[in-house]
């Protein structure tokens, strides 16, 4: 097998794996630095980002605020050191990419401009109109674009990390212009490839975030934390599920049902629509389930009315979802309400990592949404996700970047690549009578139905036991492309076997878990316990399937109290 050599390798190119290329640059220049991507860098699901980025900039706000509102967001899971170290680092982060062209919307002072999102108690979210992720990610590729010491491998597709004795030492990726398998070789290796929300049927999500880096790093060892926690958005759009931001609602959207009520009034009579995002979403699929929700060709649905904004504001700030509206819904909404629904938005699980971004294995570090550090616990807020991105992208950037100044190379053993690489061929080999997209549809129709925002501990076992079927049946698959050249056949194969693994770690770690906090919410068991769940979950790989262990959240000022909006 071919190997390329570097000191310190990205995977991903979204965000936070762009944010930590540029960190490690900054170290120094003589480390030679590797991006590599599955897709183009500007076509990460990080452009999707619509409403905004998380920071104090203005003095009525307050650190302490902002880390509040995010452990209370968090049903108070979240790690309040890595809470409280983020809030502080958050505004430089702002600046940074303003210097690097990041075109911020402005106050008439020419200020860079903050607007409310659920769950914070102060407009906070700074936002580019309602394409911040778009905007951010072009100035930070043109940023690391500027570095002669990162190289892109755009169109890589990474199969697995290579470890030895505690250490991670490479991984494997196919070239997909050619197909072939690569090794590379390196001292640090940074995750930072997004989440796994495809897993589910009806997501914001792009077809590309299906979860591989979270489940690369479970099979090479590291533990998956809190992966029961799967943020659902309020405002899917119907029928495609495509994101209709909550700076919608944060510049003065309603959300109504069938009988033109602003339900929200009876779920949370402060904050109404700017709940956080498990409240909106558990008080929409309620209208749903108790019948109060608009008909529509698609099912039940939940009206988001903006028409009272009128059509300069949605012009001026919400271009891009009246654009989607238009196109992908039929409704503009300068005249008409948008369909909406409940859409699988984001995992507050993933790889486990430190403040410092390192993961249990030496060398090898996480950040963005494939991580879990935990600064979100069981619920995030929204706009804390780019800003985490930043944030801790490049803490992971720079402290990769410090190991691989330290550290030596290691050889990459040649039986785990042989390995590697016996099994790619077997899946590329496979003449089976199951379909790759049928047993995908199936996966993502038992994650919406049994493992969606009410749960029950007896739908989450049938859950499981098809998904344990589905899983059996991988091995009868067929990739209908012999071909090596794009075998997008292959690739979806591979992406199914580890979404299938990420939908068994999701299940196994929600059905231990008898309480309701955050996005986890148990019908048989509604209530939060802390006295026996205060605690992260820590899914470890086995060849049978997840093993749990269990580790403390870390309090720093404020203890658990009652959560109410
Ligand atoms: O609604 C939104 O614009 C999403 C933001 C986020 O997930 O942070």
């Amino acid at each position: 097998m071919e190997k390329l050599t570097h000191d310190v390798i990205v995977v991903g190119a979204g965000l936070a794996g762009l944010r930590a290329a540029v960190a490690a640059a900054e170290v120094s220049s003589k480390l030679d630095i590797a991006v590599l991507t599955k897709h183009h860098p500007l076509r990460s699901h990080s452009v999707c980002a619509q409403g905004g980025t998380a920071a104090v900039t203005n003095p009525k706000d307050s650190f302490d605020l902002h880390a509040f509102d995010t452990v209370k967001g968090a049903d108070y899971l979240a790690d309040q050191d890595v809470v409280e170290f983020f809030v502080k680092k958050a505004p430089s982060e702002i600046v940074l990419t303003e210097h690097w062209g990041c075109p911020w919307s402005r106050t008439p002072e020419g200020k860079i401009d903050q607007r409310a999102f659920g769950g914070h108690t102060f407009p906070r979210a700074c936002f580019a109109a309602d394409m911040t992720g778009f905007h951010e990610m072009h100035a930070i590729y043109g940023k690391a674009k500027s570095y002669s010491n990162i190289k892109f491998y755009d169109e890589w597709f990474a199969t697995s990390l290579i470890t030895d004795q505690g250490a991670v030492v490479g991984l494997t990726a196919i070239e997909m212009k050619t197909g072939i398998l690569h090794a590379f070789q390196a001292k640090s290796i940074v995750m930072a490839t997004g989440g796994h929300e495809r897993i589910y049927e009806f997501t914001t999500f792009s077809h590309t975030t299906t979860g591989d880096g979270m489940a690369m790093a479970y099979r090479a060892g590291v533990p998956l934390e809190d992966m029961e926690f799967v943020q659902f958005h309020p405002t899917g759009l119907i029928p495609s599920g495509v994101l209709i931001t909550e700076g919608a609602r944060g510049e003065g959207g309603y959300l109504v049902n069938a009988n033109g009520e602003r339900f929200m009034k009876r779920y949370a009579a402060e904050k109404m629509e700017l709940a956080p995002r498990d409240v909106v979403s558990r008080a929409e699929q309620t209208e749903i389930l108790e019948g109060r929700g608009l008909q529509g060709p698609y099912g039940p649905y939940i009206a988001l009315d903006l028409r009272h904004l009128g059509e300069e504001k949605i012009n001026e700030r919400l271009p891009l979802i009246r654009d989607v509206a238009l196109k992908l819904g039929g409704v503009d909404p300068v005249k008409e309400v948008i369909p909406i629904r409940p859409a699988a938005h984001y995992s507050m699980g993933g790889i486990k990592a430190n403040i410092r971004a390192e993961t249990p294995v030496l060398g090898l570090y996480a950040s963005g949404e494939c991580s879990c550090l935990s600064l979100h616990g069981a619920n995030r807020l929204g706009t804390n996700s780019t800003a985490e991105c930043l944030v801790f992208g490049a803490v992971s950037g720079e402290e990769a970047a410090k190991h691989a100044l330290a550290a030596g190379l290691r050889e990459l053993s040649q039986e785990k690549l042989l390995a590697e690489e016996a099994r790619v061929s077997a899946i590329a080999a496979r003449n089976g009578d199951e379909r790759i997209s049928v047993l995908r549809d199936k996966m993502r129709r038992i994650m919406n139905e049994k493992v969606w925002i009410y749960r029950r501990g007896d739908q989450l076992e049938a859950g499981l036991k098809e998904i344990r079927d589905l899983k059996k049946k991988f091995v009868d698959i067929s990739v209908e492309d012999k071909g090596k050249q794009f075998n997008t056949g292959l690739l979806n194969a591979l992406q199914l076997d580890f979404m299938l693994e990420l939908a068994e770690v999701t299940i196994v770690s929600a059905l231990p878990r008898n309480e309701s906090r955050g996005a986890h919410s148990r019908v048989d068991y509604p209530k939060r316990d802390d006295q026996n769940w205060l605690k992260h979950t820590l899914a470890y790989y086995t060849k049978d399937g997840p093993r749990l262990e269990y580790a403390p959240v870390t309090i720093t000022k404020w203890p658990p109290m009652a959560r109410t909006y």
